[in-house]
């Protein structure tokens, strides 16, 4: 049983992410805040008849209040991209806001639970560890960036090739960061062999590398992905309260890979170098990230290849992350 907090709770994302958590059983408390509009948010999402208790928090003047005594908070605030953007575009905006909660998360709820959704996750997470760290309350099995909507279009798109497979069971493991060539789907390490040409392969891994230039094409000036999103928000806070309570559950995310040192190791080896985070498929546990899960087979040559590219781009994503708050 946790208390829930999202962050930016009157947003596309935020507004269909606080209606499913209210639906999750798991769910006591839901804490919902954002600088505008939460107030009629919370009414509505309040009245739907599970047992969570919805509270309202309005502003920078409750925000401290919106953390305090909460279990995991979700934080989905910040600017969405534009056609023509790059999700590094929202970095001047984003990377502040995210500096705010996070600081008020550390003085509020230190040992919380932080799931980052918002762009660009290659920097904001590592915003977020810096800042825990300078308050002395940064533990990397707590933090995640939630890059599960790369496996949710990784397993739908996959079934747009091969109409057989069962887009909801089907699981591929995704590796790297969370924006274009970062993200390296591992096909070849599918839950179901889906036997792809190379160039199915490539098609494929392209496609899930920009399935997000794909909605904020379609919805042409008006955001990015709201409701995919906030569909894997959901399931990856359901995951983490699933593990809290017991249950033994594998999800992705972008972690620091100080979380599992032995698990670190053998992502090194797979080309993250000497990168301090990288995008995972993770054993969820009580305590948060419990190890680094198997992926199962070693990638292919071009699914290496790819891991390289992506590990280069990260690297400076990282970086800026860090040194935003350094500098700050
Ligand atoms: P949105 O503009 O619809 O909603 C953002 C919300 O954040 C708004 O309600 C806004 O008032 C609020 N907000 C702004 N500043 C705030 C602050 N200081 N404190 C609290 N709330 C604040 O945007 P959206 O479509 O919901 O997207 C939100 C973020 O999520 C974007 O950065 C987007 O790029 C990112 N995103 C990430 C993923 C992912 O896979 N990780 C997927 C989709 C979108
Ligand atoms: C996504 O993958 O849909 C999000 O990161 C939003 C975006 O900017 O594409």
């Amino acid at each position: 049983m946790v208390s829930v907090a999202i962050l930016g709770a009157a947003g596309g994302i935020g507004q269909p992410l606080s209606l499913l958590m209210k639906l999750n059983a798991g769910v006591t408390k839901l804490h919902l805040y954002d600088i505008v509009n939460v107030p009629g948010v919370a009414a509505d999402i309040s009245h739907v008849a599970t047992n969570a208790e919805v509270q309202s928090f309005l502003g920078a003047g409750q925000l401290a209040a919106a953390v305090t005594k909460i279990d995991l908070a979700i934080i989905p605030a910040g600017v969405p991209r534009k056609p023509g953007m790059t999700r590094d575009d929202l970095f001047k905006i984003n990377a502040g806001i995210v500096k705010t909660l996070v600081e008020a998360i550390a003085a509020h709820s230190p040992q919380a639970f932080i799931a980052v959704i918002s762009n660009p996750v290659n920097s904001t997470v590592p915003i977020a560890a810096e800042v825990l760290k300078a308050k002395g309350v940064f533990d990397p099995r707590r933090l995640f960036g939630v890059t599960t909507l790369d496996v949710v279009r990784a397993s739908r798109f996959a079934r747009d090739l091969r109409p057989g497979v069962d887009a909801a069971a089907l699981r591929v493991p995704v590796v790297g960061g969370h924006s274009g060539t970062t993200i390296v789907p591992l096909l070849s390490l599918a839950s179901t062999r889906l036997g792809l040409s190379d160039e199915e392969t490539e098609e494929l891994t392209t496609r899930i590398q920009f399935g997000g230039d794909e909605v904020v094409k379609a919805k042409d000036g008006a955001g990015s992905a709201t409701l995919s999103m906030a569909y894997a928000g959901a399931r990856f806070a359901d995951s983490l309260i699933r593990a809290i309570n017991g249950d033994a559950v594998v999800e992705p995310a972008f972690i620091a890979l100080a979380a599992d040192p032995d698990g670190a190791k053998e992502v090194r080896g797979l080309g993250a170098g000497d990168l301090d985070y990288f995008a995972v498929p993770v054993e969820l546990g009580p305590q948060g990230v419990q190890r680094i899960a198997q992926l199962g087979g070693a990638p292919t040559a071009f699914e290496r290849k790819a891991i390289a590219v992506a590990a280069e781009a990260l690297a400076a994503n990282i970086k800026t992350g860090a040194a935003f708050v350094a500098g700050a």
